[in-house]
């Protein structure tokens, strides 16, 4: 996967991850030629959604097609099947405005269906490769990412609030990602959300090891955006958050 980069954005629920990840959408899609995949590991398509995309099969959709089928027992050896998952993701992609993106869908029993789901995370993985950039919105935990869609990350991107309890979350999923090697990254970093002051900043920097990539305003746009339902790569260059995302990916050198 050495021509690709993948980012993860994982944090406490409600913190503004997929708000996030669609600005950076966004951003990253602007650049002509570049391949974009967005995976919105979220069940409930919160990023499709933020992207104004209908997502009609998600990946678990695919998984159960596949398990009733071989309940029923029709024999299907491994080459077939991986080429008919291979066939399926293809059909589960969406097509945005310079991006494609994948739903990942329901959380699933991982126990009983080995074959399928490693057979599917592999499938992801080739799929992967023939991006630029991969995005990932994921769920709180980071054991999600590695047991469903990828154990290797470029950039593990923790997203907070600013509430104690959002950090210390952030600080939780880094712990599990580092010690227990959970998730292999190259960088990790924390990006603040609905930030007040810059002094909420330099008081959460005394409480997390983390390094800051950047923080977002709290910001009556977004709000704005999401009461009247509009799509969040529909705000203007002029916005401020959009500008914050734009940092941090700067420095994570995905907009060179
Ligand atoms: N900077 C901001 N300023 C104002 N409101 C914001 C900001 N960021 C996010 N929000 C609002 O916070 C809410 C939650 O945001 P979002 O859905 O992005 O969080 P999430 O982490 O993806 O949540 P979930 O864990 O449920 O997937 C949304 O209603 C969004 O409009
Ligand atoms: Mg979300």
């Amino acid at each position: 996967m050495d021509n690709t980069t993948i980012m993860a954005l994982c944090g406490k629920g409600g913190v503004g991850k997929t708000s996030v990840s669609a600005l950076m959408v966004k951003l990253l899609s602007r650049k002509n030629g570049r391949r974009i995949l967005a995976i919105d590991a979220d069940p409930a398509v919160g990023l499709a959604t933020a992207l104004g995309l209908t997502v009609r099969k998600t990946v678990d959709d695919i998984r159960r097609g596949l398990i009733t089928d071989i309940q029923k027992g029709t024999p299907e050896d491994k080459r077939a099947m991986a080429k008919r998952l291979d066939y399926e993701l293809l059909e589960a992609l969406e097509s945005g405005d310079g991006f494609s993106l994948l739903a990942i869908g329901r959380s699933e029993d991982e126990g009983c269906f080995c074959k399928v789901n490693n057979l599917l995370k592999q499938i992801i993985a080739d799929l992967a490769d023939k991006f630029d950039i991969v995005l990932i919105d994921g769920e709180a935990g980071v054991e999600q990412i590695n047991r469903r869609v990828m154990k290797t990350v470029d950039h593990l991107v923790l997203v907070s609030d600013t509430s104690a309890k959002g950090v210390g979350v952030a600080n939780t999923i880094a712990h599990v990602a580092t010690d227990n090697r959970a998730v292999n990254f190259t960088s990790m970093g924390l990006i603040l959300n609905r930030v007040r002051n810059v002094d909420e900043v330099n008081d959460i920097r005394t409480r997390t090891a983390l390094d800051i990539y950047g923080w977002v305003f709290e910001d009556d746009l977004i709000h704005d955006f999401d009461f009247k339902g509009k799509t969040l790569t529909g705000m203007p260059d002029t916005s401020l958050s959009l500008g914050a995302v734009a940092g941090v990916l700067e420095k994570l050198n995905l907009l060179s």
